[in-house]
């Protein structure tokens, strides 16, 4: 069910659309954990003994088991009512939105003389990859509508889209990833971090509360996401200066950082500009600086079913670049933007508001560490564990 966001930008919204929006989350629920279910079993029991029949071996790639299941009911049943609930997620909190914007251009002026900044810059064109796609079928993608509202589509079609697994401020993937981190090297202490690729920053701030004492810059190409994310912090009372860059041309000195990082970012860069973003994070970073990315967990780890059941996005939600992505080896992608091979890791965290914080621990102190392939990694749905993985610039 839909989490009321718990901040200061938050919707008030009609009763109707509050009703919408618990809706909307329900049926998604009823689709990512029911419907996934039986489409797991009609992949067992039916469309995999058919490929194997028709081609003489099982399906062993994520592309195997897509043709396995194209055409099943199930997956029919399943695609179709996915691609619906997600156009209903932005359909949900739109007029909300529009019926917002003066009081949100309100908290903004009010703001503006607060710790923290947005710097913008008026010439800066975003690369297509976030404006020219209606990325996740969101209308406009990051950077349409007017002034903020694309920051608050997205903060507000989160909350909707992620049935409460995210938490009331949408930051369990950074509260995870920080408590992990911290937790795992205790004597690491950044004092400047850089997250790239932030949107509203809502996975920015975790970092800021784990490490104080450091200074946060989150950038991203988009404005709107930006201003209202920098908006959002302040309303908060958490410190974090907002920039306009693109992570692939850092406007940064050599070594200006000790943590560089991201969350669900890299799906949506090309090929190119994602060598380029990791290149840079090496550049940037300072020596015994940390790279660290919370991601979609690798196909190469996978098995067919469940490496194809992540990859969907890629075919029927307007996500490009995501297979391009998950079918990379992230070590090999650190290596050649200049990490050493045996300053890579990689982990599972389990979610810290569904498996709290005695889980994290346990996670981060043990060796008998979580498997990529199980079932939860990365699945937006009921037990989600996050992938992340990083590398050490010696
Ligand atoms: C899926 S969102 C990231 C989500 C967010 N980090 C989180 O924790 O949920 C992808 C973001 O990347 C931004 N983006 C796309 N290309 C970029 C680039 N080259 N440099 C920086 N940001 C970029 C988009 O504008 C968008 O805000």
């Amino acid at each position: 069910m839909t989490l009321e966001l718990q901040h200061a930008m938050k919707a008030t919204p009609t009763a109707d659309e509050a009703a919408r929006g618990r809706f909307v989350s329900g049926i998604r629920s009823f689709i990512l954990n029911d419907l996934a279910a039986d489409l797991g079993h009609a992949y067992q029991t039916r469309a995999a003994p058919k490929f194997r029949a028709a081609n003489g071996h099982d399906p062993k790639t994520s592309g195997d088991a897509h043709k396995a299941l194209r055409g099943d009911p199930a997956f029919n049943i399943y695609s179709s009512m996915r691609v619906q609930a997600q156009k209903m997620v932005w359909a949900s909190v739109s007029a909300g939105v529009e019926r917002d914007a003066k009081r949100l251009a309100e908290l903004e002026a009010q703001t503006a003389g607060q710790p923290g900044s947005v710097q913008l810059k008026p010439d800066f064109i975003p690369p297509r990859n976030a404006s020219a796609v209606d990325v996740h079928l969101m209308p406009g993608s990051y950077t349409g509508g007017e002034g903020m509202a694309a920051g608050a589509v997205y903060d507000r079609g989160l909350a909707v889209f992620s049935m409460g697994l995210m938490g009331s401020n949408l930051d369990d993937i950074g509260l995870s990833m920080a408590a992990y981190i911290k937790r795992r090297y205790p004597e690491f202490a950044p004092t400047a971090m850089l997250d790239t690729g932030c949107t509203i920053g809502h996975n920015s701030l975790p970092w800021k509360h784990a490490y104080p004492e450091a200074k946060l810059t989150a950038i991203d190409v988009a404005a709107p996401g930006l201003r209202y994310g920098s908006t959002r912090a302040k309303l908060q009372g958490v410190e974090a200066d907002f920039v306009q860059m693109a992570s692939d041309e850092l406007d940064f000195p050599d070594a200006s950082f000790d943590l560089v990082f991201s969350s669900m970012f890299l799906h949506e860069l090309p090929k190119k500009v994602r060598a380029k973003t990791i290149a840079e994070a090496y550049r940037v970073l300072r020596p015994g600086g940390l790279m660290l990315h919370m991601e979609l967990p690798p196909n190469g780890q996978m098995a067919p079913f469940e490496a194809f059941y992540l990859d969907w996005d890629s075919y029927y939600n307007n996500e490009p670049y995501y297979k391009g992505y998950r079918d990379e080896d992230p070590k090999a992608v650190c290596e050649s933007g200049g990490f050493g091979a045996d300053d890579y890791f990689q982990f599972v965290v389990p979610s810290i508001g569904i498996y709290g914080d005695e889980a994290v621990t346990q996670a981060a102190t043990s060796d008998a560490a979580h498997a990529v392939g199980a079932e939860t990694t990365g699945r937006l749905a009921e037990g989600v564990m996050w992938f992340g993985f990083g590398a050490w610039k010696r």
